[in-house]
């Protein structure tokens, strides 16, 4: 136990009468997770920097060496030899601490009319911003692939589901225009998130503003912000932008999650409807004939880890009073985790839909399966004067019919059928096939196969619209 509560060499500041404990000193520190937001803290020490010498609180000379400190900085970090210390605790002292080494005076004038609070909200928004604008590009890839594949199958029938019992037969590709159209929310929710994330923090200082003549719109001009947070305490304590982020993340996640699934049964040996290519799969140590779906079982995974990062942010957040509180510093590795396993799901994605090879021959027999033409003949009596609550009626005796004599619908005779109802007539064959089923519902956001191909190409003109 004295091991763990062993002092350090230097007290904090003159302030304090003793250094902190080694344990404690281990349990503040986050440089070891927030050293990833480094080339971000450099940008907005630079663009803080710029703003310090336009209202004469640096001097050109000062500005220089920092900038120059800062390239030195910036090169030893990308060529992995900065030194980083956890006694320094985080990014921004690591930092700071390494240009004053290089600089001198400049360096201690740099964190004029700043504070750690501002700053590290800074960093986040810009890290951020830079992930959102990845995690939106890969959303429009994976669409574009889905698209690709659901215009490759606009014809190809399969059974449509609900409680995962046969219940119609719809098109392959209308299916997969179901992904894309909850894709497209996704990238719609990301780019209104980025909105908000794209405010500037700095000049709020600790909490209160600064004393000093700071220019806060020329910082965001320079840094790429829209503009500045409009209330200094709500600048550095929120961080309701970063739970927006993971609220959506978790929707993409929640997604990618419900396709996954259908993958999975798509691919199961008694299902048969799709192989995915051998690159996506694994086999068992033990059985030689098993080619599993690791990668959509593992998405299926990690969406649970995503939303439980999200949960952790709203709790996080919960109960912070006003305004900043090292609380915040715990943002870091559930923000980075659902950014990073978001990013990585979907680049597979893009890639995995398109190695995806549907069985056509396997998903028509199965459309043909269960009664799927069932609704197309109680419509077919409706549009031939019948109510269609009888029309429902005489329908249900017809299934038990032929689902006691172990046949389909289409497998009734004329005779047979107009047992139910004399209205049928020997039109009625046309509608009881998978094939006419679908084409019969042809609406925007029907099944049949021209409306597929007009969804493919209203997605495809969105898509490069950006
Ligand atoms: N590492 C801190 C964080 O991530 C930076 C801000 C610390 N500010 C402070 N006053 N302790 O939140």
């Amino acid at each position: 136990m004295t091991d763990q509560f062993a002092k350090k060499s230097e007290a904090w500041s003159a302030r304090f009468s003793e250094p902190v404990a080694e344990l404690v000193k281990r349990y503040t520190a986050s440089v070891d997770f927030d050293k990833r937001l480094a080339l971000h803290d450099i940008e907005g020490s630079l663009a803080h920097a710029d703003m310090l010498q336009s209202v004469g609180l640096l001097s050109a000379t000062e500005l220089d060496a920092i900038r120059g400190g800062m390239a030195t900085i910036r090169d030893e970090i990308e060529r992995g030899v900065f030194v980083w210390s956890i006694d320094l605790e985080d990014v921004h002292l690591n930092i700071e601490k390494r240009l004053t080494d290089l600089v001198g005076d400049a360096g201690k004038r740099l964190h004029t009319a700043r504070s750690r609070n501002d700053q590290v909200a800074t960093d986040i928004r810009l890290w951020l911003r830079a992930a959102i604008d990845d995690a939106s590009a890969l959303l429009a890839a994976l669409q574009g692939a889905l698209v690709d594949l659901a215009e490759a199958h606009a014809d190809t029938i399969m059974p449509g589901f609900t409680h995962l019992q046969v219940a119609q037969p719809v098109t392959f590709g209308h299916h997969l225009m179901a992904y894309v159209e909850m894709f497209s929310r996704d990238a719609e929710r990301l780019a209104d998130c980025r909105r908000r994330v794209n405010r500037l923090p700095l000049g709020a200082a600790a909490l209160a503003g600064t004393s000093y003549p700071i220019d806060r719109e020329r910082v965001a001009r320079t840094l790429g912000f829209d503009g500045v947070c409009g209330n200094s305490l709500d600048a550095v304590s929120d961080r309701d932008f970063a739970i927006e982020f993971c609220a959506a993340a978790s929707i993409a996640m929640v997604h990618v999650s419900r396709f996954s699934e259908e993958l999975v049964i798509w691919m199961s040996p008694r299902v048969g409807f799709i192989d995915l290519a051998d690159r996506f799969c694994t086999g068992s140590s033990i059985m030689p004939q098993k080619k599993n779906p690791d990668v959509p079982e593992l998405a299926r995974g990690k969406t649970g880890r995503v939303v439980g990062h999200l949960t952790a942010l709203l709790v996080l957040m919960k109960g912070q009073p006003l305004a900043y509180n090292k609380d915040n510093q715990e943002d870091k590795e559930p923000l980075f985790d659902v950014a990073d396993t978001l990013t990585d799901t979907l680049r597979i994605f893009v890639d995995l839909v398109g190695g995806i090879q549907a069985k056509a021959a396997r998903m028509r027999q199965a459309a043909a399966e269960g009664f799927s033409t069932a609704t197309d003949l109680a419509d077919y009596l409706v549009k031939k004067g019948m109510a269609f609550r009888d029309a429902h009626e005489a329908v249900a005796h017809a299934v038990r019919r032929a689902s006691d004599a172990g046949k389909d619908l289409s497998e009734l005779s004329l005779e047979q059928l107009r047992t139910f109802s004399a209205l049928v007539g020997d039109d009625v064959y046309a509608v009881l096939t998978p094939e006419g089923s679908v084409a019969a519902r042809d609406h925007i956001g029907g099944t049949a196969p021209a409306q597929v191909r007009a969804a493919v190409a209203r997605a495809r003109a969105r898509l490069s619209a950006g």
